[in-house]
């Protein structure tokens, strides 16, 4: 058993935790440049918990300019075993409604301009990301959602897009009609990537605020309509979080998926190279 640290990742909306004990601010230096702002730690009901904000507080990171490896880099350099990424979402399913919770499950990079591996020349490694989310974390963070009354979709594709602009409606009915995507938002890749080359379990939680641009009786987003689903996204979102000690053992036997290990069958570059 190791001990566990969950790590959350909040996104738009959700910039700190409440009900955290021994709370600290720390600032972590990593080879990959600084985090998105200091990192808050604690315990929540014992359960050694780190708190980032993706786009810093203030949010004055847009999504391209996140440093996602230093996040990831300094959330595993504090202990992190398990990260939980929480950030708003487009939807592009009916049922998938402003204000409901999607456990992803898949996803489907369209992003391209950022650093997407700890990896490169001088020590390769190509980790598998057939199924990029972990299964148990996911279904545990499901239970906290619902525990917190938000309706919740186990299972889902979230499309990461580029961005800052949102969607043309022709690549919104692509990624709807054609692509299979559920989601659609601009921060989990290559976050997802990332937590799996730590070998730190990761769940995300897409917080769904609008129809994108897709739906004939919604207006396209526009950022003011998404702040506005966002506060009461957040809220819910923190009281998810405060069901997660309950559910979660301090104590984390190994993953039986294997998020943990992921690199034992990775490595490709001779280890006396
Ligand atoms: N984040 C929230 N809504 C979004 C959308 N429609 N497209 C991309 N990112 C989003």
């Amino acid at each position: 058993m190791t001990e566990r640290m969950v790590a959350i990742i909040g996104g738009s909306g959700l910039y700190d935790i409440d009900g955290l004990e021994q709370v600290e601010w720390v600032t972590v230096k990593t080879p990959w440049g600084d985090p998105s702002d200091a990192i808050l730690t604690g315990t929540l009901q014992g359960l050694k918990l780190a708190f980032l904000p993706r786009h810093g507080r203030g949010h004055v990171l847009d999504p391209s300019s996140v440093p996602y490896r230093a996040n990831i880099d300094a959330l595993k350099r504090l202990g992190a075993t398990d990260v939980i990424s929480m950030s708003a979402c487009g939807s592009f399913r009916e049922e998938m409604a402003p204000g409901d919770f999607v456990i992803v499950d898949q996803f489907i990079d369209r992003t391209f301009a950022r650093d997407k591996s700890f990896f490169g020349p001088g020590c390769v490694a190509h980790v598998s990301l057939a199924h990029p989310t972990c299964a148990r974390l996911a279904a545990t963070v499901g239970d906290a959602a619902e525990q917190a009354g938000a309706t919740v979709h186990r299972g889902g594709t979230y499309l990461a897009m580029e961005g800052p602009q949102f969607s043309t409606l022709a690549e919104s009915n692509m990624y709807r009609d054609h692509w299979g995507a559920h989601v659609i938002g601009m921060t989990n890749m290559p976050e997802a990537k990332l937590a799996r080359e730590a070998e730190l379990c990761y769940a995300s939680v897409a917080m769904v605020t609008d129809y994108d641009c897709w739906h004939p009786d919604h207006d396209a987003v526009a950022v003011s309509d998404i702040i506005r689903t966002l506060t009461g996204n957040a809220e819910k979102a923190r009281r998810a979080i405060a069901h997660l000690p309950a559910l979660l053992d301090p104590g984390r036997p190994p993953c039986p998926h294997g998020c943990d290990r992921a690199l034992d069958t990775a490595m490709i570059t001779a280890p006396d190279k």
